[in-house]
């Protein structure tokens, strides 16, 4: 097995791989065009590859916000899994975010297993007083109908 830098003509094998895995929806908007914004703004998309088949067999995404590294997007080909691959990339983008000299953030389901033991032996530390907030829709909760319950002061 080889990791190596994510290349253009990865993406098809990548987004099958994604769909494989589970970890694949359209409405994430997650393209090769935004795999390249990512990685020019200093984050790095490692691949993990047969070299004989050259079939993709994993994936770790890594973006970076100036501040710290946040982990996407990890995953092994279910026909490749339990064999320590998923160790390995693990530790080659740790590799990357040492060498970058920042932390590295991730979230994932509290059930699954699989990922959340990997994450914990690699000395991952769980936040336990946190809840994980997004606003998908930013403009939507713009519209002067939709209150919070705060005054702006405007
Ligand atoms: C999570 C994932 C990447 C692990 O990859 P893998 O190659 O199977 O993992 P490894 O064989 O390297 O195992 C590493 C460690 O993971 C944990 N692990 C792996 N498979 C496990 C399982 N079925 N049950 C419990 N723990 C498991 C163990 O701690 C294992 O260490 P050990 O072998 O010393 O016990 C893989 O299961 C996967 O791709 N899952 C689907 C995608 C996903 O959920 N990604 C995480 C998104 S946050």
């Amino acid at each position: 097995m080889v990791i190596r830098d994510y290349k253009p003509a990865d993406f098809q094998q990548v987004e099958k791989l994604w769909k494989e895995t589970g970890i694949y929806t359209m409405e994430r908007g997650d393209t090769h065009e935004v795999i390249l914004r990512c990685n020019s703004q200093g984050g790095k998309f490692l691949v993990l590859e047969d070299p004989e088949s050259r079939i993709m067999v994993g994936s770790s995404w890594m973006t970076y916000d100036g501040r710290r590294l946040h982990l996407h997007h990890f995953a092994i080909k279910p026909s490749h899994q339990g064999r320590g691959l998923g160790r390995i990339l693990a530790l080659e983008s740790l590799k990357f975010a040492d060498e970058k000299g920042c932390p590295l953030k991730l979230e994932v389901h509290r059930e699954n297993l699989a990922a959340v033991n990997l994450y914990n032996s690699l000395g991952f530390i769980k936040f336990k007083d946190y809840e994980i907030f997004m606003v998908v829709d930013p403009g939507r909760h713009l519209d002067p109908g939709f209150s919070n319950g705060l005054e702006t002061g405007k």
